[in-house]
């Protein structure tokens, strides 16, 4: 993936970071091996302080993998929060309950397995913040139908919204177009505010006002 900062910004900021458990450490080096795609460190880091700054107890993952932007959302919602966990892939939510048990968050995830618009429809509830990572195909549906589903204050955030800068051009490609239509959407409303963050790949953060 093109990177949207400087190869020498991104290295910088990665290493301000503290260093990560062993479990974050170990899945980073799995998905760089094994080429799974994963928000990475930078995005890790904002997905929890955003989560921290609202006091979020109840988040709706839509595209876990094998869990490494569950494992910061669960910690960040505290032994009292849930996090919901879903993906297509019964193969990757084997994997995500080993290393959600590891990290020590198991008791704080239910993970659900099947298409993640789906599982969000039959869902129950408000949720303090959805976090889509899904097929990007399916982004407008996804802005379409997360906003029900999310508290006043609350937030929609989503990875990839930048797709390593393609959105910033004319494009034929389905997932480009579905991205460019989402970032669309979600500036076109003062009800639902949206920045988009040039870290890592792009991650929009939209609150419901
Ligand atoms: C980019 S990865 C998610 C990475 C994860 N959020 C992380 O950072 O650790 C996308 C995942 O979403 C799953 N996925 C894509 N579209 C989906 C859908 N519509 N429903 C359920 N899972 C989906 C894929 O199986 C894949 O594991």
């Amino acid at each position: 993936m093109p990177k949207i900062l400087t190869e020498t910004v991104d290295q910088y900021l990665t290493n301000l970071m503290p260093d990560r458990d062993e479990v974050l450490t170990e899945m980073e080096q799995i998905a760089k091996e094994q080429s799974i795609s994963i928000i990475g460190p930078l995005v890790g880091r904002l997905l929890y302080q955003m989560a921290v700054m609202i006091g979020a107890r109840r988040v709706f993952e839509m595209g876990s993998a094998i869990g490494y932007s569950t494992i910061w959302l669960a910690r960040a919602v505290g032994p009292e929060g849930k996090v919901y966990y879903s993906d297509g892939s019964e193969s990757n939510a084997a994997r995500a309950r080993t290393f959600l048990e590891r990290a020590g968050v198991a008791g704080r995830v239910e993970v659900r397995v099947g298409d993640a618009l789906d599982l969000l429809r039959a869902s129950e509830g408000t949720f303090d913040i959805i976090f889509n990572d899904v097929d990007k195909q399916d982004y407008p549906q996804v802005f379409d139908m997360a906003w029900s589903r999310i508290r006043q204050g609350g937030l929609l955030i989503t990875d990839n919204a930048l797709w390593g800068g393609r959105v910033a051009e004319p494009s034929d490609d389905e997932w480009t177009r579905a991205i460019q239509e989402y970032n669309k959407k979600a500036y076109a409303s003062d009800d639902i505010w949206t920045t988009i963050i040039p870290l890592r790949d792009g991650v929009a953060i939209s609150v419901k006002q």
